[in-house]
């Protein structure tokens, strides 16, 4: 299939903490393997290494064991330029807060992603970004300022800034959690319709059941591993 070679295939991760005593294991053996188009919640505990995993996908963290590939990239075998061009085209990062630049519009936080490397055609990327910006319902938002946002509109900006490189995996830590009910469940239908859309490869942590529910595959993480729901 066309999609499999962008494949998302996680052996034997496992992440410990130093501490004084003995070492803290938070995920001891974590195997995963998702297609493109696969879109999974995972739930857990607190402080059961949800965020840890997310955060080791990404590249943000790096495992203490085990391996993980997206299709021919090894983040594990890069060096720190491979692993910024890494973050930077092959991963959407969207977290609980939406971490957009108070100073920047939401047109320009949408294009922030683009100005690490000079894109080849500006101007399509310009298109793309209004796109998106149109695609999350707010074409008449682009020069608002994200304090100028109600807090599920800051939340869809990130989602269409988390979109502009067409990532091969999108990563969500708790993408709803600072939101009321209804606003928690428009951004959810819209994370999963866009992940539908792009064909990329979905994951989002969760702490709720409901939301956990929404999406085709669920993974608990208990004890250090995910177990399938
Ligand atoms: N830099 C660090 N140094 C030491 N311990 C850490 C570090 N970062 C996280 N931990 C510990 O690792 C464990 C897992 O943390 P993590 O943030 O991944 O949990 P979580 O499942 O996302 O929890 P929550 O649902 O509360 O967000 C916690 O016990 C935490 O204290
Ligand atoms: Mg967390």
């Amino acid at each position: 299939m066309a999609g499999q070679d962008q494949a998302l295939i996680v052996k034997g991760l496992g992440k410990q903490y130093a501490t004084p005593g003995e070492p803290l294991v938070v995920l001891r053996n974590v195997d995963l393997e998702l297609n493109r188009g696969d879109a999974m919640s995972i739930t857990g505990p607190s402080g059961s290494g949800k965020s840890t995993l997310l955060y080791i996908l990404g590249s943000l963290e790096q495992p203490t064991s085990g391996t993980f590939r997206l299709g021919e990239q090894e983040p594990l075998k890069m060096s720190a330029e491979g692993l910024a061009v890494y973050r930077n085209r092959s991963i959407g990062f969207i977290f609980q807060d939406h971490h957009l630049l108070p100073q920047l519009t939401a047109l320009q936080n949408v294009l922030l992603p683009s100005l690490a490397s000079a894109p080849a055609d500006p101007a399509e990327v310009k298109k793309r970004a209004q796109g998106l910006l149109d695609r999350v319902g707010l074409a008449d938002r682009a020069t608002h300022l994200p304090a100028e946002l109600s807090g599920g509109e800051r939340q869809r900006v990130a989602i269409a800034r988390a979109l502009i490189h067409r990532p091969a995996l999108l990563l969500a830590d708790e993408p709803t959690g600072n939101l009321d009910r209804k606003r928690a469940d428009e951004v959810s239908s819209l994370l999963l319709e866009l992940q539908r859309e792009e064909n990329s490869i979905l994951i989002v942590v969760t702490h709720s059941m409901e939301l956990a529910e929404r999406h085709p595959l669920r993974a608990e993480l208990i004890d250090g591993a995910l177990e399938m729901d």
